[in-house]
């Protein structure tokens, strides 16, 4: 619609040149989300008795999640251990199946699908995991581990092709496509991770979900693995989901950010939204944390040190599961749960999804000890 209510169509007769705004509307490709995920639950019953299970309680492991996965992004996931990343990537996968919400795959709802239908859906999402030392059967030669997914999915490779399918994949990730023959242990980590990589674009996946790739690499080959997927990324056209602990990496490899504390994703935005601009005293905190290289900088820092321990998954705090360590928290966080909403009071970057009620960017409420404001501690209760 222009200014005055017309359509594009209605707005110039033919011949006339097309308004600039209107012509760069147009060319903009639209790009669709890949992954749908909707108020995504998994709770894992805590039970009493051998013989006569009785459930007493359930850890809350992922307790309603939703973020869009776009075609062709990096989505990164960050957040302490046993905050649920890892329980979120397995029932995306279909893994472990979900307790409640909903996971749609380019429309269609794959939470809850069995048989040939998950089959034929799975061969879209792949996974690649964290440790490249016990993620590779040892036993297995590593032509075998790359081209066992063409055993379930023989239709992706024929018999014959498959040893030239998989020297290509070897090739593709940067190792020799002579080493086919060759067992794990004859590789160093980072060789194994291109292994495993490769095992993971072996059916020609269209996602790909990461749960910490190079966490158990050397620093010096991490760079080197995070940048095989930034380039396999351009070459296949894969969105990404790459779960990590290292802030710096995630940021390095990431179009955008989740932030997840306790079972939900407490803030997502774009990666310059959520390192320059983030508003959930959580991410603060996580980001306060990261090593900074520069003395000078290093120096003049605010950090924020969280005290408490992490509230056990299995009886979270009421209203926002962070109030227990936030220095902001004030009655309402304990009676009413933030929602994950772009705050309305803010302007510009800031203005991203942040589950807080008191959203506001760092410099805004600095003045107390380690940047925290002074006004009151973590509400008990
Ligand atoms: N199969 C299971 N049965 C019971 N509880 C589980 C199970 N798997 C995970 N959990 C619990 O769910 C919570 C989330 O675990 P998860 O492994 O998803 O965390 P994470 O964020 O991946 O942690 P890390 O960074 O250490 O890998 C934890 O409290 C964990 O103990
Ligand atoms: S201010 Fe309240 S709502 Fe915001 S993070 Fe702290 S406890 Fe949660
Ligand atoms: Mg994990």
């Amino acid at each position: 619609m222009t200014a005055d209510g017309q359509t594009p169509d209605e707005a110039g007769t033919p011949g006339e040149a097309v308004p600039e705004e209107i012509a760069f509307t147009q060319e903009v490709p639209r790009v669709e989300p890949i992954l749908e995920v909707r108020d995504l639950v998994k709770y894992f019953p805590l039970t009493t008795g051998v013989v006569l299970k009785k459930q007493v309680g359930a850890v809350k492991a992922v307790d309603g999640v939703s973020f869009d996965l776009m075609q062709g992004e990096t989505l990164g996931i960050v957040g302490e251990s046993g905050c649920g990343k890892s329980t979120l990537a397995k029932v995306l996968m279909n893994l472990e199946p979900a307790t409640g919400g909903s996971v749609r795959y380019k429309g269609e709802e794959i939470s809850r699908l069995s048989g040939a239908a998950l089959k034929a859906v799975r061969r879209n999402i792949q996974m690649v995991f964290q440790d490249p030392y016990t993620s590779l059967n040892p036993r297995m030669t590593v032509g075998d581990i790359i081209g066992e997914p063409y055993e379930i999915h023989p239709e992706v490779s024929p018999k014959g092709n498959r040893r030239k399918a998989v020297q290509d994949l070897l090739d593709v990730v940067g190792l020799n496509p002579e080493y086919i023959n060759r067992y794990p242990h004859q590789f160093s980590g980072g060789q194994r991770q291109r292994i495993g990589i490769a095992r993971g674009l072996a059916l020609k996946p269209e996602v790909i979900i990461c749960d910490e790739p190079v966490s158990a690499l050397d620093v010096s080959v991490q760079a080197q693995v995070v940048n095989l997927l930034d380039q396999l990324q351009g070459e296949f056209n894969l969105s990404y989901m790459f779960i990590a602990h290292d802030l710096s990496i995630v940021r390095h490899i990431s179009d955008r950010v989740g932030v997840m504390y306790l079972g939900k994703v407490v803030e997502i935005g774009t990666d310059a939204e959520i390192y320059d601009h983030a508003t959930h005293p959580y991410t603060q905190a996580l980001l306060s944390a990261v090593p900074v290289p520069d003395p000078t900088a290093r120096e003049s820092r605010d950090r924020i040190v969280l005290t408490g321990d992490v509230p056990s998954p299995a009886n979270p705090p009421s209203g926002c599961r962070f109030r227990t360590r936030c220095w902001k928290a004030q009655q309402r966080c304990v009676v009413e749960v933030p929602l994950l909403v772009a705050p309305p009071w803010l302007d510009g970057p800031a203005r991203h999804a942040s589950a807080c009620h008191f959203a506001a960017e760092r410099e805004n409420d600095q003045g107390g000890q380690n940047g925290q404001n002074g006004q009151g501690g973590p509400v008990a209760g």
